[in-house]
């Protein structure tokens, strides 16, 4: 299943800059393109990679449907990116908290974050200062159904900084984008 763009995607999609750096753009765990798609608009030069492929071809045809030129990667996290640097890396993860008794879903792909809901964003988080561009951000969508300070932990113990520059209250939780950047260290 292609995940559908929800409150999650739009908040996150709001939260895409102006082009600055060399424009490189990672829509990871892109599903139908959409923010990658916003991204293009604003002149971003726009990498889009899933786990799933009938996610990166969705993602094909979003950006083919409204002409917007973009590079398709299947695979899991930045494997399909190694040894690349972007100025900035958009990740809406799979985040909500999962048991045992969710392993059989067919569609866990786009919500299972794992048993406290943050598995893929701190795995993301902590190979985020490889992929980096001087300068570069990660712009990481987190809900409260997860654990965001283990998130924030993970960031800090990355050499990395994180906050939070948007949220969103929704009937039963909260959406925050955070961004993380490196530790302006010398
Ligand atoms: C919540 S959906 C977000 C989709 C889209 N970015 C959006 O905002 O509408 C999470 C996405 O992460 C992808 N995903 C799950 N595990 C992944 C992994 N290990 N590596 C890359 N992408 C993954 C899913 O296939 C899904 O498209």
């Amino acid at each position: 299943m292609v995940y559908s763009p929800a409150e999650d995607s739009w908040l996150l999609a709001e939260h895409v800059p102006e082009p600055f750096g060399s424009r490189e753009f990672l829509d990871l765990g892109c599903g139908t393109g959409v923010v990658g798609v916003t991204a293009a608009k604003k002149g971003w030069r726009v990498t889009c990679t899933d786990l799933d492929p009938l996610a990166v071809e969705s993602a094909r045809e979003n950006f083919e449907q409204h002409g917007l030129p973009g590079e398709f990667l299947v695979g899991n996290l930045f494997e399909p990116v190694r040894g690349r640097r972007f100025d900035v890396i958009a990740f809406n993860p799979p985040y909500l908290p999962t048991g045992p008794e969710d392993k059989k879903a067919e569609d866990r792909i786009v919500w299972d974050g794992g048993p406290d809901g943050a598995r893929l964003a701190v795995e993301a988080v902590k190979s985020a200062g490889d992929h980096l561009a001087p300068g570069g951000v990660m712009l990481l969508l987190a809900s409260s159904l997860g654990n965001v300070k283990r998130i924030v932990r993970t960031a800090g113990e990355s050499g990395l900084t994180a906050r939070v520059i948007a949220g969103k209250r929704l009937f039963f939780e909260e959406l925050v984008v955070l961004e993380i950047a490196r530790k302006n260290t010398f």
